[in-house]
């Protein structure tokens, strides 16, 4: 069975007495009222992830960065390595976020090289995709996220991309309030999956949890989450307010 997962993607928000206070929140609410085994995740920004880390203890709630370098170490001011954060102590890394792509000009290229380093340093990747608004428009949307797939995964061994959780995120349903349907949602999760399955075969692409991001909020969190290609969600707005946030998981 493929792992059930809702990660947070805190992007730049809260302070740090503000993550603390989410912290402990999130994982008081998910000890008292999350019985089913999903994984969750809080994906932090960089200078808060060992506080979180430490605050969260033996808690099931697992932390996660939201970028690495595709660098190993050197002369790279500001940047943080896949190796950092393994040494830190952290598992799950944010790869291709659809902001990474537009605003920091990360590239397919790119990130596959950041997808190595992240596997190479045993952290799981939380490999993004997705379509802007133009592409769906024009209906290329499907060859797009394809492209993207195999240009930032495919060069990966079987074994490999089965250590990798893909994240579909449609760009104009992120932070917009405009959620993709669950049907155009499952329509997307499938051709992901189907597009793993004629590579590496229907086993591997069975074994990948793909999760969907755009908007997902409390009230629709249920319906997307009983697609049966979607395995969880990749939360931004509503992982900032616990309660919508552990409602999130639990309709998971
Ligand atoms: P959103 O962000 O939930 O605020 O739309 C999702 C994401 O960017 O991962």
């Amino acid at each position: 069975m493929r792992k059930k997962i809702v990660a947070g993607n805190w992007k730049m928000n809260k302070t740090w007495e503000e993550a603390r206070i989410l912290t402990a929140e999130v994982m008081g609410m998910v000890a008292d009222e999350v019985t089913r085994p999903v994984e969750v995740i809080l994906c932090t920004p960089f200078v808060y992830l060992s506080s979180v880390k430490s605050q969260l203890g033996n808690s099931r709630v697992k932390v996660g960065a939201q970028n690495c370098s595709e660098h190993d170490a050197g002369a790279y001011t500001g940047e943080i390595s896949a190796g950092m954060l393994q040494s830190m102590g952290v598992p799950y890394v944010i790869i291709g976020h659809s902001e990474r792509r537009q605003y920091f000009a990360e590239n397919n290229k790119t990130l596959a090289v950041k997808t190595d380093k992240a596997l190479a340093s045993g952290l799981t990747p939380i490999f993004c995709c997705g379509e802007p608004l133009e592409i769906r428009e024009n209906g290329t949307h499907e060859a797009l996220v394809k492209q993207q797939v195999e240009e930032g995964l495919f060069h990966l061994s079987a074994d490999a991309i089965q250590k990798v959780v893909i994240a579909y995120e449609p760009v104009w349903a992120i932070g917009t309030g405009k959620t993709a349907t669950s049907q155009q949602a499952q329509e997307m999760h499938a051709v992901i999956r189907r597009h793993i399955a004629a590579k590496y075969g229907q086993m591997v692409a069975d074994s990948i949890s793909i999760l969907y991001g755009g908007s997902v909020k409390a009230d629709n969190a249920k319906e997307l989450f009983a697609c049966p290609d979607v395995d969880g969600g990749l939360v931004g707005g509503a992982s900032l307010k616990s309660r919508e946030f552990v409602e999130i998981v639990k309709a998971c």
